[in-house]
């Protein structure tokens, strides 16, 4: 079967496409077909060694977090799924391999699949769906409250603007200039385009502000939130924990850093938004994986689709 990995850290030159054995699932492991595999911003971050603290340092490395698909068989000890379920779920960031024709999974790592989802949808959701609850769920309570979010037209700021808008937030959302009726459409009440607009100059102050971008740092954030206002920052690194807690001892604005983990109550409570809540995922773009190297050049410069991105093997 065919797998997507790299020997060591560097650019979109370092992967390649592996012929590799069909992995035999174990006692307590299931073997699932892929039929789409999410792609994300951490896919290159990892490759170009900007997760070190965090990734496992496994070589072989393999890509790709997030997946949907079909059970092809179950070890002898595995009693809730059985060959032909559709599931989705997610593998750690210390095992990847999701970007492939197959993966070796345990049972928490996969759940039923949305049945109103696609294939391509169910792969999406899982990082941006656990990233934006845990923003805009876990961390703060939005209701009725005004959000920021720095990115809206991304995997997370779709997903954030849905949630914070089913909660009865009023969302300012920001994206580029293509990109703004997606912004409506998931729900955001105000819109604006950091092409022809700062909205630190606005004079405008939020409750929440969420950055997906990484283009509104603390230091400008702060300056835009209410008095207990709240910053959520999803590029956290040592200064942002250290200066977060430092901030949160002295001030009652705010500085949260965020770090998604995907369980398998995460994947059922994302079944549930979506079943029952209607939460949507919006696919940009299906690429295939052998055009692994086009693909990644359009996305890690920035010229992605608006939504998400998947592979199909
Ligand atoms: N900490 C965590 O647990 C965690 C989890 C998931 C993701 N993340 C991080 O969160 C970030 C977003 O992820 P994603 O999957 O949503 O990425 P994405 O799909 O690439 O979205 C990026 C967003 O940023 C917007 N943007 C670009 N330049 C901007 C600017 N100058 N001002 C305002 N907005 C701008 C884009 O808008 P246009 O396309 O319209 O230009 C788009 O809406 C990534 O850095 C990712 O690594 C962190």
């Amino acid at each position: 079967m065919k797998q997507l990995r790299y020997d060591d850290y560097g650019g979109i030159d370092k992967m390649y496409l592996a012929e590799v054995a069909t992995p035999e699932p174990a006692a307590d492991q299931i073997l699932v077909d892929i039929r789409a595999a999410g792609i994300n911003p951490v896919d290159w971050k990892v490759r170009n060694a900007q997760m070190k603290l965090a990734d496992g340092h496994q070589w072989p490395r393999r890509m790709g977090l997030e997946f949907a698909g079909v059970v092809n068989r179950v070890g002898s000890a595995v009693t809730n799924f059985k060959s032909g379920d559709e599931v989705f779920g997610a593998i750690s960031l210390k095992e990847l391999g999701a970007m492939a024709d197959a993966v070796v999974v345990t049972a928490d790592q996969i759940h039923p699949k949305p049945p109103s989802l696609s294939m391509s949808e169910a792969a999406g959701l899982p990082l941006i769906g656990a990233t934006a609850h845990l923003a805009m769920r876990e961390t703060i309570d939005v209701r009725g409250r005004k959000v920021l979010i720095n990115g809206g037209s991304g995997g997370v700021g779709n997903t954030a603007i849905q949630l914070a808008r089913m909660d009865g937030a009023h969302v300012t959302a920001v994206a580029g200039p293509h990109h703004q009726d997606i912004l409506r459409e998931m729900g955001a009440t105000t819109t604006y385009d950091y092409t022809t607009t700062d909205v630190t100059q606005l004079g405008e102050n939020w409750d929440v502000i969420l950055d997906t971008a990484g283009t509104l740092p603390w230091s400008e954030a702060k300056h835009l939130l209410t008095p207990h206002g709240t910053y959520l920052d999803l590029q956290p690194g040592l200064t942002s924990y250290l200066g977060s807690y430092i901030n949160n001892k002295l001030s009652d604005k705010k500085r949260q850093p965020l770090m998604a983990d995907i369980t398998h109550t995460t994947l059922h409570r994302l079944y549930d938004l979506v079943e029952h809540d209607g939460l949507r995922v919006h696919i940009g773009r299906e690429y295939a994986l052998m055009d692994y190297k086009k693909t990644f050049s359009e996305l890690e410069a920035g010229d992605g689709p608006v939504g998400k991105a998947v592979f199909i093997p």
